[in-house]
């Protein structure tokens, strides 16, 4: 039933030259309680996210330094930084986000889990106030520079960046590109909305219309991590943007943890994962599964 859909969109995005206007998300942190609840309940197990959260997961896994400092920018309920925690005893992360509300369904949802080596704070990633010069080895981000208001703060953000890493440190941000049809983005929503709450629905058509280009993420990343990092995108059009700094190859050491929650997967969400799979492979980017 997709990929009649996916070879449309495929066309369609081939055939068509410049993206979609952008339209900002109407908030910049998420914090209504409709919101909130949606997205971490869009986290769970089996949920709309939980494809694209495994394959950014294993990434992510491959460059955790042991012992290292993680920083999360936009952690948002901990989704995928709860399971980054667990899988990675050795290092400790920092989840930091702009919502409250956020931060406490992370804080409930690690006190649950019984996760010690994370950490929460408050934090506009524009500023990272709490985050001293150099004290980062790793920072991630999943899902989260499409809330920032223009590219003016995401060229703060990545600044931000720049100064928290250590010398040595390295980063692994995935978040959505624009793409260049409103069909396009129906196409992406529809394939995660069945089952899922009409909140979380209407936030992942506002993150698609939201999403910076790819030029964009290339202008900010040039001016503060050229050399550290690359950027990747799905091939065709960027649904999926990486920027990546340099790995080591080879799978990760949790890689059987990886598979056995790959298997546990439903179809929908399997297809997922073997999509971004697939089409980032063809933007030049290995899969880390
Ligand atoms: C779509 S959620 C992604 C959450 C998480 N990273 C994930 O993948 O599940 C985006 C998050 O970014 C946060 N956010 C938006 N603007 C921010 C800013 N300037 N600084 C820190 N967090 C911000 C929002 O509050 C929200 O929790």
């Amino acid at each position: 039933m997709f990929m009649p859909e996916l070879l449309k969109t495929v066309i369609r995005e081939l055939t068509l030259r410049e993206p979609l206007a952008r339209t900002p998300e109407p908030s910049q942190a998420m914090e209504e309680e409709d919101a909130v609840a949606a997205y971490a309940n869009g986290g769970r197990e089996n949920g709309a996210l939980s494809g694209a959260y495994l394959y950014h997961l294993a990434q992510m896994c491959r460059m955790v330094p042991p012992g290292g400092t993680v920083l999360d920018l936009g952690c948002g309920p901990g989704n995928l930084l709860g399971q980054l925690a667990e899988l990675n005893p050795g290092a400790r992360f920092i989840g930091a986000d702009l919502s409250q509300p956020m931060l406490e369904r992370a804080a409930q949802a690690f006190r649950a889990r019984g996760i010690a080596n994370a950490a929460l704070q408050c934090e506009d990633m524009t500023l990272l106030s709490g985050i001293a010069d150099q004290s980062i080895d790793l920072a991630v981000s999943s899902m989260a520079f499409h809330h920032l208001p223009d590219e003016d703060a995401l060229d703060r953000a990545f600044a931000q960046v720049a100064r928290v890493l250590k010398p040595q440190g390295t980063v692994y941000f995935n978040d959505f590109g624009r793409l260049r049809s409103a069909e396009s983005i129906r196409y992406f929503v529809s394939r995660a909305a069945a089952g899922e709450s009409p909140a979380l629905i209407d936030d992942y058509i506002h993150s698609l219309h939201a999403a910076f280009t790819l030029q964009d993420f290339q202008r900010v990343a040039q001016r503060h991590l050229a050399g550290r990092a690359q950027i990747y995108a799905t091939a065709v059009s960027p649904f999926t943007v990486v920027l990546r700094s340099p790995v080591a190859m080879g799978p990760a050491s949790v890689a059987p943890q990886l598979q056995q929650r790959f298997r546990a997967l439903p179809p929908a969400r399997k297809a997922d994962v073997r999509q971004l799979a697939l089409f980032l492979r063809l933007g030049g980017l290995p899969s880390a599964m």
